[in-house]
């Protein structure tokens, strides 16, 4: 293994030693297997390829103060991803084998596991693709499940800092009632054009507005939005929102420090209102949002002083990298923890 500069790793891929694959053929899963080799064999009619029968999830594990390993809330991608296999129609291994096979790969992996105190963590990617072939659409009778890991540093390059974000009228992640709720990857298709064309001007991440009627507040890039006003912790509730793992803790980390969570419709029109806004999951964390630039309307709305996050925002950043890395109690029991 090369020597890695685990204090300046991006968010790319890096090859580690070992992938875990499990087949489903003839009705069944198959026992998971060990493999080093990087590359798939494929029909060339596979589903996954054609009609986008695919799912991933992406998850951490960290190596903690006390030098325990700690994968947080594994069971909560598991079920999510049974949800995304269950909507495209595809068989999955069930939360059990889910949980079994990210264990057992990141203890093959685990000099890849970045020290303590780094800020870096292993990001653990779990991919489900119909392998069978089809040529009308229709599910595949065969499913490859797979989960490979790679150590990772900040999703944006500057970590913990804020960013600008650019509104974005002009291109939908996900429509009203089509596939935003579960992470597929036609998604993120979708959200390449507008990605780039914000990247193009300098913004990291994009605003999406809610499809239907570019009123209420979607998404930001791959992650969730939230805002703080005054003493409320304030996130969209929508059809085309993804239901992030980060998100759903920090609402509870969020009223465990007293403040009043509101999952609701979030008007665009309320951002003004806004003391703190950011956006999260488990690439992203909690970056906290500076700006927010609507070049429709020529407004900029400032939500970092002086280039700082907010109060609200930092402290539940903390707080959560704190229950990630083994500092402070976990007291609802999210993190899957093993030496
Ligand atoms: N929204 C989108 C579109 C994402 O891709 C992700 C990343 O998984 C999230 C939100 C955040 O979800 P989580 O906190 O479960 O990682
Ligand atoms: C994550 O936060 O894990 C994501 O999946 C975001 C992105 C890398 C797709």
């Amino acid at each position: 293994m090369e020597k890695l500069d685990w204090g300046n790793l991006s968010f790319g891929y890096l090859k580690t030693d070992y992938n875990l694959r499990c087949r489903y053929r003839d009705g069944k899963w198959e026992e998971p297997e060990v493999h080093t080799d990087e590359y798939l064999n494929i029909h060339m009619a596979a589903t996954s390829l054609h009609y986008g029968q695919e799912s991933f999830e992406g998850l951490k594990a960290f190596r903690g103060r006390d030098g325990d390993i700690r994968i947080f809330r594994p069971d909560e991608n598991a079920k999510r991803m049974a949800a995304s296999a269950a909507y495209v129609k595809m068989a999955f291994p069930g939360v059990d084998a889910f949980l079994k096979m990210v264990e057992q790969v990141v203890r093959l992996n685990e000099k890849y596991i970045p020290p303590y105190g780094t800020g870096a963590s292993l990001y653990i990617r779990p991919l489900l693709i119909g392998t069978g072939a089809q040529v009308g659409v229709h599910p595949a009778s065969e499913y490859l499940f797979l989960i490979f890991t790679t150590p990772v540093g900040p999703y944006y390059k500057d970590g913990f800092k804020p960013i600008d974000v650019l509104v974005d009228r002009d291109h939908d992640r996900a429509a009203p009632l089509g596939t935003g709720h579960i992470k597929v990857g036609g998604n993120y298709a979708a959200s390449l054009e507008s990605q780039e064309l914000a990247h193009a001007k300098g913004y990291p991440a994009v605003l999406y507005l809610d499809a239907k009627e570019k009123r209420y507040i979607d998404e930001c890039g791959a992650a969730n939005f939230f805002a703080i006003k005054g003493n409320r912790y304030i996130t969209p509730a929508s059809h085309s929102v993804l239901p992030s793992i980060t998100n759903m803790s920090l609402k509870t980390l969020a009223a465990d420090m007293g403040l009043e969570v509101e999952s609701r419709k979030v008007e665009f029109a309320e951002l003004p209102t806004f003391d703190e806004c950011g956006a999260c999951g488990t690439a992203a964390v909690i970056t906290p949002i500076g700006r927010i630039v609507d070049e429709t309307e020529n407004i900029t709305y400032e939500f970092a002083k002086d280039g700082k996050a907010g109060e609200i925002t930092t402290r539940l950043y903390h707080r959560l990298r704190a229950i990630q890395l083994g500092e402070e109690p976990d007291p609802h029991g999210w993190v899957m923890s093993f030496r």
